[in-house]
């Protein structure tokens, strides 16, 4: 016989939103970010953005671009769950101003859109950490009303310390030493947290060494950004390692639109997240896809 709490009482718009990006078998998500014009101009992959997404559209689970870039690049036609980039207002032009971003995008045009959800990126630490967390408190407050998704994005800009624990390596190219390490963990679980804490229904942070921690200490889901582009092999291992260490999926731009092989990229970095493939195994299959 059913008991009272047997029944389904309820439903949740922002959990059946979740359900579009991420895939029912893994419980995971490769979402294809293009999102970086709105204050990198136009960079080596995105110089022609319908271009680039085109090909790639059909091995992401979403695909997150600005406002500009989905109303002129994308089709509208598209089934890819969209998830919209909404806090900007800065530039390369000003780097040392890259804190200092305003929300760009109403709760009204998201749905207008027919976005599922929107990223914020925060600057814990800087500056301007106030006023970016404010950004995701009152962009999830508002847009929670609707069930969207609210990704919080732990953002580093220029800051020369905090660039170093997202990129891996020292300033002048070097590794990081053990105690950079440990400062890197530090870092990257403190701002994850207060991201979580603030409304984050998923976090977007980078990879570092005993990101297991960090998976821990963060209340909300994680997907890794993928940084700066790194070689092929390298990029499919960090990814590896943060699926291993709990990560959720991906929300990854450069190391797939940047690669020599952007298609085969992509599924590589699929195979790792949805198929749980060794980084040798994904790299046989990148180079596969590559030579066909
Ligand atoms: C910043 O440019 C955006 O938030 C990107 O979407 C984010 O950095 C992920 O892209 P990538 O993998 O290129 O770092």
């Amino acid at each position: 016989m059913k008991k009272i709490f047997d029944y389904q009482m309820e439903w949740s718009g922002l959990q059946n939103r979740m359900a579009y990006m991420f895939n029912p078998k893994s419980g995971r998500t490769v979402l294809l970010a293009v999102d970086h014009g709105y204050f990198q101009g136009a960079p080596s992959g995105l110089e022609n953005l319908r271009k680039t997404i085109e090909p790639l559209l059909p091995y992401c689970d979403a695909i997150s671009p600005a406002i500009g870039g989905l109303k002129t690049s994308m089709d509208p036609r598209t089934r890819t769950p969209i998830i919209l980039r909404a806090t900007g207002g800065n530039s390369m032009r000003r780097s040392d101003e890259l804190d200092d971003e305003i929300a760009t995008v109403s709760v009204e045009e998201m749905i207008r859109c027919n976005a599922i959800g929107f990223t914020v990126s925060c600057y814990v630490g800087l500056p301007n950490q106030r006023q970016t967390i404010e950004n995701l408190t009152t962009l999830a407050d508002e847009a929670h009303r609707y069930g969207l998704i609210a990704i919080g994005i732990t953002a580093v800009g220029a800051d020369p310390v905090l660039t170093k624990f997202v990129k891996g390596e020292r300033e002048d190219g070097g590794e990081l030493t053990p105690d950079d390490k440990k400062d890197a963990v530090r870092y990257l679980k403190h701002a994850c947290r207060v991201l979580s804490e603030n409304g984050a229904d998923i976090v977007k942070t980078y990879y570092c060494d005993g990101f297991e921690e960090v998976v821990d200490a963060c209340l909300s889901p994680i997907v890794i950004a993928g940084g700066t582009k790194r070689p092929t092999k390298e990029a499919l291992d960090f990814t590896h390692k943060a699926i291993s260490a709990g990560a959720v999926g991906v929300d990854m731009g450069r190391n797939i639109f940047q690669n020599e092989h952007p298609v085969a990229m992509i599924q590589a970095v699929r195979a790792v997240v949805h198929e749980g493939k060794s980084v040798a195994e994904a790299y046989e299959l990148y180079e596969e896809i590559r030579n066909a």
